[in-house]
């Protein structure tokens, strides 16, 4: 919310570009799009919008004033963990010429079979994300009652900052849940201790993954002063059985 409100005040002529993600990984903050999109064009900067997290099914940045939608197809979008891609969606006939031209000359052209993998994966991203969101409400209000988790940050709980923002741009709340565990060391263990949350990176399969984002997605920044806390887990929540999902976190909470 800060994020949006007071971004107009880091911008000037010289901006030319605002690069946001919403929600963002791993801690869940929420943009207000279309609020940041109209203070990034009053100093004519474009918009690109990193929607890996939410897809196209739960949250459309275009609609909303971005002018590039970003997008991990490694994640949600391929879906099943057995592909690594992206791409990027404009509705700017000059900016879209600009980017082919780019794509062209740089070689950055993905294969037809990765291309094939992500196309059949999005036939089923809107079954998928369906279950991925009722999953991940249901394990975030299983975490908001445990006493071993410190806060639990995911923008479908009511008492989440960015709650009402989400309400309003996106049609549910993704499958991305993080959480403060009681110190560094609990989560360490705890991330090892899970059976069917695999301990790895990425995330948008359909299988549960869980990880330390301070010793593994986020050690790059572990120095800078936006680095993660060092107790933060965070979850992808899969489409498996909800109840066995939070069975095995319950079993791996309790040491
Ligand atoms: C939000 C987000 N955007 C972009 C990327 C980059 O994706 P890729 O691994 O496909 O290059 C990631 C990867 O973790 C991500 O989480």
């Amino acid at each position: 919310q800060e994020i949006s409100t007071g971004l107009g005040e880091h911008l000037d002529e010289k901006t030319r570009l605002v690069w946001l993600e919403s929600p963002t990984n791993p801690l869940l903050n929420l943009v207000d799009i279309r609020a940041a999109a109209e203070a990034a064009h009053a100093f004519g900067a474009l918009v690109v919008v990193d929607n890996t997290f939410a897809t196209p099914y739960l949250q459309q940045p275009l609609s909303l004033g971005a002018d590039v939608v970003l997008h991990s197809t490694t994640k949600y979008l391929g879906g099943h963990s057995d592909v690594v891609g992206g791409f990027l969606a404009t509705n700017d006939d000059g900016i879209s010429e600009r980017l082919a031209f780019l794509q062209k000359s740089l070689g950055a052209v993905p294969g037809p079979f990765d291309s094939w993998l992500v196309l059949r994966g999005v036939k089923t991203l809107a079954v998928r994300m369906e279950k991925h969101c009722e999953n991940a409400i249901a394990i975030a209000a299983f975490l908001e009652r445990e006493t071993r988790v410190e806060r639990v940050l995911y923008p479908g709980l009511p008492t989440h900052p960015g709650h009402e923002i989400a309400a309003a741009q996106m049609r549910n709340f993704g499958g991305m849940v993080s959480f403060l565990a009681g110190s560094e060391e609990e989560a360490v263990a705890l991330v090892a201790r899970t059976k069917i949350w695999k301990l790895a990176e990425s995330l948008g399969g359909v299988e549960s993954l869980i990880e330390q984002p301070a010793r593994m997605t986020h050690a790059s920044t572990a120095d800078a002063p936006f680095a993660v806390p060092p107790s933060l887990v965070r979850l992808s929540v899969g489409i498996e059985a909800a109840h066995d999902l939070i069975d095995d976190l319950d079993v791996a909470l309790a040491g």
